[in-house]
């Protein structure tokens, strides 16, 4: 006859080994989220240096162009001061053809004014079509002042008279190359994001299905051995030879084994949602809570939402949340502390805050932004899939928000949650 019945709940611990394995694996499983962070930094470099290999490489093709075409347009001037002081009768008409190809050819903007400050020769300069004499001039002046900003003026001696002068500037093909590397930064950028959008949407939706698969597969394996469990409490309670307190804590444990299948059923498919009355809900949490922590923890619940405000939510993915975040809460604490909520939903918004101060250790500015990170843990056997969770269930299931909302090292840390207090549709919770 079984009479004894255990004070202290018998608890299961890790064997060694197996321990030993959990934290090899997360340790991987952190290695592989701090990899792919990496890998996004190799390939910013790596684009890097190409743009400024590029840009180099193109600056070094301009000098040589820019090069060349001073030496045409020098050869230009030249053959230009050959024609103006030749004799007359003399033929050259050939070789200011040529030249003036050669100029043509890079297409040169070039315009000769002569000794007395007039243009005289213009070579490459684009009219608007039946433009008027008058705005050819003007087309002409703004050109030049261009010119003289852009390159020296070429002497071109006229004997007798003094000088005239040549002035030019880029061809086209010159421009463009100009502006070619950053128009292939631009395009290398573009192209790089675009590929990180494809790739962080495709790790996204691969993230997605192994949730909600090892969700639904952990909740679908609890199913059998539970239900059998229940029966088998059922067999013990009608058994007068065992003493019913046994029957009563086994049925406790299955109680709360079938609330965890519950989460992860709900998890792996479209979770139903009720209208709660949220200060109801918060605070049977939280006094279930309690009676499951040190009693060393104090909780504290201030509600100062209106009487019965309701949102629309499931209970049991968003006592998961408050469960995580509390249990954070009391492992920052080291065992002695207190746990304020606070409700509030501020004068004309239709938002509900839920702030969940603890006066635990508190975390540092860089921690703050790495917590909601899968794998990321700063305890011992943590797995760092807790806020990764509650973020989820708050998002994605809620539409709602999650985040510190201030943490100082020493003092404390509160969290706040957002949800909505409007009635959430069919159709946004088809999306999730
Ligand atoms: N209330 C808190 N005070 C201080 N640090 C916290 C608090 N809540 C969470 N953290 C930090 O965030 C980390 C991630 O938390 P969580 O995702 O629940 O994973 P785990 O609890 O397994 O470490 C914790 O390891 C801890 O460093
Ligand atoms: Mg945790």
């Amino acid at each position: 006859m079984v009479t004894a019945t255990p004070k202290k709940k018998p608890r299961f611990r890790l064997h060694p080994v197996a321990l030993l394995n959990s934290q090899k694996l997360r340790r991987s499983f952190m290695d592989t989220y701090e990899q792919k962070s990496l890998f996004k930094y190799v390939i910013a470099i790596i684009l890097l240096f190409l743009s400024i290999g590029s840009l180099f490489y193109t600056n070094y093709l301009v000098d040589k162009l820019e090069e060349r075409e001073e030496r045409e347009v020098r050869l230009y001037a030249k053959s230009l001061q050959y024609a103006i002081n030749s004799q007359p009768g003399e033929n050259f008409t050939v070789v200011m053809e040529v030249i003036e190809d050669a100029v043509n050819f890079y297409q040169i903007p070039a315009i000769y004014v002569d000794q007395n400050g007039f243009p005289q020769e213009k070579i490459n300069m684009k009219f608007p079509k039946n433009s008027s004499r008058k705005e050819q001039e003007d087309i002409v002046n703004k050109s030049l002042a261009k010119m003289k900003q852009e390159h020296p003026a070429i002497p071109v001696e006229i004997t007798g008279l003094g000088k005239g002068y040549i002035y030019y500037s880029n061809s086209f093909l010159l421009t463009q190359l100009r502006l070619y590397p950053f128009i292939s930064l631009f395009v290398m950028l573009f192209i790089g994001y675009l590929a990180y959008l494809a790739f962080s949407s495709a790790r996204k939706a691969e993230q997605n299905r192994v949730w909600v698969g090892l969700a639904k597969e952990t909740a679908h394996q609890l199913g059998t051995p539970l239900s059998s469990l229940m029966a088998w409490v059922e067999y013990f309670r009608s058994e007068p030879s065992i003493d019913p307190s046994i029957a009563e804590e086994i049925e406790k444990d299955v109680i709360r084994l079938e609330m965890i299948t519950t989460r992860f059923s709900n998890i792996g498919s479209v979770p139903t949602m009720k209208e709660e009355v949220v200060a109801d809900v918060v605070s049977n949490f939280i006094s279930y809570l309690e009676k499951r922590v040190s009693s060393k923890v104090k909780f504290y619940v201030s509600n100062e939402l209106a009487n019965g405000q309701t949102v629309l939510m499931n209970k049991n993915l968003f006592e998961w949340v408050i469960e995580n975040i509390c249990k954070n809460a009391v492992d920052a604490m080291a065992g002695v502390g207190e746990i304020n909520v606070i409700l509030q939903s501020p004068p004309l918004t239709k938002e509900i805050r839920i702030d969940i101060s603890d006066s635990g250790k508190g975390m540092s500015k860089a921690n703050m932004n790495k917590i909601f990170n899968p794998g990321f843990s700063t305890k011992k056997r943590g797995w760092g899939l807790g806020l990764t969770l509650a973020k989820r269930i708050i998002e994605n299931y809620h539409s709602g928000k999650v985040f510190v909302k201030s943490s100082e090292i020493g003092k404390g840390t509160t969290f706040r949650i957002i949800l909505n207090a409007k009635i959430i549709g069919e159709e946004e919770l088809k999306k999730v």
